[in-house]
């Protein structure tokens, strides 16, 4: 590195004076320049990660979740089932998550895996036997069947209030109102 013409006591000078101050023509330290590209690579891979690649949470996903937390929370407490409260938790996903885990427990075996039906009622179709509304359906589950012969227990007193919601909610999930609202009913509907 003989002829670097920036070695010590060599300095150019810039040719402009600006208050009579001179500027060195001096290279940028290697040290400087790493730290300047290194922020430019790490900014982009920053913002990637962030936003782009599921990596890190970003703030808005990490409050939706939090509001799903809270709205499932509100909805666990609510005393008095009713149609548009058991769409509401048909529509929060930590309470069709727990919907899911007590139907592949209790349910899966009679109903099936994509509760097609089986043993028990395709839970799936445009057609219940019990009425076509949320709380028909919360009926069945909680209560039992009506029809004692060909019928399905009461889940209530195995599983509790909450649980009976949670996987009626799950089981609605697979459904829209409008749908519903279409679908027949072969009997007095229940529950309401
Ligand atoms: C031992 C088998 C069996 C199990 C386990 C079972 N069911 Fe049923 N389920 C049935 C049968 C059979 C019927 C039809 C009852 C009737 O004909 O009145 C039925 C009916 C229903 C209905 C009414 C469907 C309609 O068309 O109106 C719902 C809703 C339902 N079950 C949900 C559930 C849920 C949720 C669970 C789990 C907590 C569950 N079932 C567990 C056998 C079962």
């Amino acid at each position: 590195m003989s002829n670097d013409p920036h070695k010590a006591g060599e300095e150019k000078v810039r040719p402009h004076v600006y208050d009579g101050i001179q500027e060195y023509d001096n290279r940028l330290p290697n040290w400087w320049l790493w730290t300047f590209y290194g922020a430019i690579i790490f900014s982009v891979v920053y913002w990637f990660s962030w936003y782009n690649a599921d990596i890190m949470t970003s703030d808005e996903k990490a409050i939706d979740r939090k509001m799903a937390k809270v709205e499932e929370l509100r909805l666990a407490s609510i005393g008095e089932i009713s149609n548009d409260a058991l769409w509401e938790m048909s529509g929060n996903p930590g309470f069709v998550e727990s919907g899911q885990a007590v139907y592949q427990d209790k349910c899966v075996a009679c109903h099936g895996p994509n509760l097609e039906g089986g043993i028990g009622q395709n839970l799936v179709d445009a057609e219940w036997k019990w009425g076509n509304q949320p709380l028909s359906v919360y009926s069945v589950v909680a209560n039992g069947s009506p029809d004692k012969t060909a019928g399905m227990q009461a889940w209530i007193g195995e599983l509790g209030p909450q649980k009976v919601s949670q996987v009626v909610a799950y089981v609605l999930s697979h459904h829209t109102r409008d749908e519903m609202a279409e679908a027949t009913t072969l009997n007095t509907p229940v529950g309401l």
